[in-house]
């Protein structure tokens, strides 16, 4: 699935915009800045594909990616702190939660937690929306090559005892680095079993 092309398809900001749920889809969510944009360029091979920053808002629109003609891959806009102004950020925090909640096609969330701090309170309340809206999801550590050791143990486990209270979590939590490309094949290989 990986190996054929990948296509920006459109970004998209309001829910009347989104392509016709045709195909099966997963979306990357999580905090802003946690690196969501990173892992759909290294997942993919293409560096430059989803615009990715260390400004912490960068992506403000639902972006869709086509995977071949088969699926899509959808970079979301971030939740918790982001570097715009305040309306902005409120308008794609709603888009954002009734994407998550009313996308009929969205087969799985991948819900992106940093490796050095594990889940937050703001990742329990995406959590619960997806919860409520029977969408499963799986926690996947980014930045691995920022930790190791006691601290990532820490965060797996503080990790682990969130996703248990959650009805709609896998509980396997994947570990990975846009950088060095841990846990990419697994995620990957995920992605086209589904
Ligand atoms: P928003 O669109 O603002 O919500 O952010 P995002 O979640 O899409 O994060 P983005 O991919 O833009 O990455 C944020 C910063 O983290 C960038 O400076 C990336 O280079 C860096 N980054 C992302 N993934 C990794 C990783 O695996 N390892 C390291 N060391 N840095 C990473
Ligand atoms: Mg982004």
């Amino acid at each position: 699935l990986f190996a054929g092309e990948v296509t920006f398809l459109k970004g998209v900001v309001a829910m009347d915009g989104l392509p016709p749920a045709d195909r099966p889809e997963v979306c990357f969510a999580g905090r802003s800045n946690v690196g969501k944009s990173s892992l759909i360029n290294a997942l993919t091979g293409r560096k430059g594909l989803a615009r990715a920053s260390n400004t912490p808002g960068r992506t403000q629109e639902i972006n869709f990616f086509e995977l071949g003609t088969s699926h899509y891959l959808v970079d979301l806009p971030g939740y918790g702190f982001a570097e715009a102004p305040k309306p902005v950020v409120e308008k794609w925090q709603r888009l954002l939660k009734a994407y998550l909640a009313g996308r009929p096609s969205l087969r799985r969330a991948f819900v992106l937690i940093d490796a050095r701090h594990g889940a937050k309170a703001v990742d329990e309340e995406i959590m619960k929306l997806l919860d409520g809206a029977a969408v499963p999801f799986q926690a996947v550590l980014t930045k691995a090559d920022k930790t190791r050791g006691r601290e990532l143990e820490a965060s797996l486990d503080k990790t682990r005892k969130v996703l248990a209270t959650h009805p709609a979590a896998f509980p396997e939590i994947a570990l990975t680095s846009s950088e060095k490309g841990e846990g990419l094949a697994t995620l990957r290989a995920a992605i086209a079993a589904l």
